[in-house]
């Protein structure tokens, strides 16, 4: 491989990302965490799947920056996650304090990276690496998106007992209960789901998006998490390094787009090699651009408690 993605963080997101991107051949993966031997231990294991996958990504594990340096992409999930009863929201100080030393190290191991941030609260994580990294807002951005509308895919295709591959969905705000799904934009085969089922129906899915990864702790008990938000990173990740100019909802910081200034928030990204290439501004409705103002405000909340 001539690419090398960095994952920061071994556990359930970081490690089945790993596997992800060591199975599709995208690049050489380097795993890193501070617990030693678990790192080094998941990416021997991963690679030894290399001879039954079909891939020769070389996969290394270590507590060490001075393996990542160079990378192409470092994916940050790294941190605590939630447990029944706590909100993303809570996660906020410990995750704090990890997101800005991982950060900083990987940044400084390799300066011309491509940041994607995955830990929790992550809008407000976005910022803070955003804030350490003092690097182009291209080249920061966040996971969210991509699996809240996975989620509402995956729940509009089992209402309609049709393929997942002719769902779209559209999500955008930030990754809390104030997540903003928009019925307007998700189709089926093209037909808006608005015309495909009741109104009742449309506002049962959209609520059980906005408590998707809730239902999944509740059932886990012990985390949250990693199977799909891993497929959505990799799905960030491979449109980076293919420079695929791929649309996908994405917290990006925002300069007046959408009218939110100086705030990381969920919105649709082109996103390549270059990172971020583009914004795309679509036209929402009333309603639509109240809800997004709403979780750009509980956004902007957690943001200010951390005084950046
Ligand atoms: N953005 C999303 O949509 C999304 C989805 C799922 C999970 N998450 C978040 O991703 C994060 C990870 O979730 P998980 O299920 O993998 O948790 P996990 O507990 O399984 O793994 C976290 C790992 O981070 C490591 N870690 C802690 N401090 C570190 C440091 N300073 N440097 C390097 N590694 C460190 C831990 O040792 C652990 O192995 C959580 O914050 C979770 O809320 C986000």
């Amino acid at each position: 491989m001539n690419r090398k993605v960095t994952v920061v963080g071994a556990g359930n997101v970081g490690a089945t990302l790993a596997q992800r991107l060591a199975d599709k051949e995208v690049a050489d993966v380097v795993l890193i965490d501070i617990l030693e031997g678990i790192p080094q231990g998941k990416g021997l294991d991963i690679r030894q799947a290399g001879p039954v996958e079909g891939s020769d990504s070389q996969v290394i594990g270590t507590n060490d920056y001075a393996d990542t340096a160079g990378s192409d992409v470092v994916v940050i999930t790294a941190g605590i996650a939630r447990k029944p009863g706590m909100s993303r929201d809570d996660l906020l100080n410990t995750n704090y304090k990890i997101v800005k030393e991982c950060t900083e190290k990987a940044l400084k191991a390799s300066p011309n990276t491509i940041i994607i941030v995955v830990s929790n609260p992550l809008d407000a994580m976005c910022q803070v690496a955003y804030k350490v990294a003092g690097i182009p807002k291209q080249r920061v951005f966040g996971m969210a998106g991509v699996l809240d509308s996975a989620r509402m895919r995956t729940f509009i295709a089992m209402e309609l007992g049709v393929s997942v591959d002719n769902v779209h969905a559209f999500v955008l705000g930030g990754h809390g209960d104030t997540m903003v799904p928009l019925p307007r934009f998700s189709t089926v085969a093209g037909v808006p789901i608005t015309e495909l089922m009741s109104a009742e129906r449309v506002d049962a899915i959209c609520k059980r998006t906005a408590s998707g990864g809730a239902e999944i702790v509740g059932y886990l008990k012990t985390g949250s998490a990693y199977y799909a938000p891993s497929a959505s990173t990799a799905e960030m990740v491979e449109a980076v390094l293919k420079d695929k100019h791929k649309i996908l909802p994405s917290c990006c910081y925002l300069e007046g787009e959408f009218g939110i200034k100086g705030l990381y928030v969920g919105v649709p990204a082109q996103l390549g090699a270059k990172g971020v290439e583009k914004i795309w501004e679509i036209k929402l409705t009333d309603p639509e651009n109240a809800a997004l103002q709403k979780s750009a405000a509980a956004v902007k909340e957690l943001v200010d408690a951390l005084k950046l």
